[in-house]
């Protein structure tokens, strides 16, 4: 079986679609969302529409919780008071984009799915499993990776909210990251991944680049009103001189406030 696996979309339906198209065409036969479908991005409402509409298997992110519930913060961290402000300002925005149907789906999303396929077992949630706003990161020990793969009962364990693909075999099992769509707080380029199980043989994970239309996601987030900040993160991913603005955070902030 062969499985799509994406998430962190950000309301970024340029992304989401190009995603499909990609994760479609390569014949997968299921697809699992990592949660954080809306938050930061112009498109909340439609990017639910979608995932509904392909009956998409989501779990519920940590965004998409505030979302749902009217809370005033995602639970993210950010640098500083200014950037958590503004995330404010965009979850009241995205608050009030959002039907009421939209809300209410966000709010019944499972923080865990579990799935047998060919006699494995595969656990999808958005953070870590019983925390959904808990970021694995890929520089921890090995022994973090063993004990949570155990206490999940996993053979294939499927995270996001950290936006960096991810991929671990380890002896207990896998580790996959899809990344993000392309949106939200952090430089995303967009990626995804597909997971295969065969009925015989082994386990295998491709991670996928998902190219879109960035000025169509800008244009919309423009004229959405949404904090410029955001949208500069969605284009920092696509930036060829990469990651280097965001491992240094005070290069970072001048990037985001336009002074480089
Ligand atoms: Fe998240």
């Amino acid at each position: 079986m062969k499985i799509g696996l994406f998430g962190d979309i950000h309301g970024n339906l340029q992304g989401l679609q190009a995603a499909w198209r990609l994760l479609a065409g390569a014949g997968t036969d299921l697809s699992i969302c990592t949660g954080d479908v809306v938050q930061y991005g112009p498109d909340p409402e439609a990017c639910v529409s979608f995932l509904r509409e392909h009956s998409v298997d989501c779990v519920q992110g940590n965004c998409d919780r505030a979302v749902a519930r009217g809370r005033r913060t995602t639970g993210d961290e950010f640098e500083n008071v200014h950037w958590s402000r503004l995330a404010r300002e965009a979850l009241e925005w995205t608050r009030t984009a959002l039907s009421e149907p939209a809300r209410l789906w966000l709010r019944n999303l499972p923080e865990e799915r579990r799935f047998a396929v060919e006699r494995q077992t595969v656990v999808v949630t958005h953070g870590l499993p019983g925390n959904v706003s808990g970021g694995l990161p890929s520089s921890a020990d090995g022994e973090v990776y063993d004990v949570i793969l155990e206490r999940s009962g996993a053979a294939v364990l499927v995270l996001g909210h950290t936006h960096e693909p991810m991929l671990l075999r380890r002896p207990r099992g896998w580790i996959v990251n899809p990344g993000s769509i392309g949106g939200g707080s952090l430089p995303s380029a967009g990626t995804a991944a597909i997971l295969e199980i065969p009925e015989k043989g082994p386990v295998s994970v491709s991670m996928l680049r998902v190219p879109f239309d960035i000025g169509a996601y800008s244009e919309a987030s423009s004229a959405a009103g949404l904090p410029e900040v955001f949208r500069r993160c969605v284009e920092l991913g696509r930036d060829p001189r990469g990651a280097w603005h965001a491992t240094d955070i005070f290069v970072r902030q001048r990037w985001a406030e336009g002074a480089v």
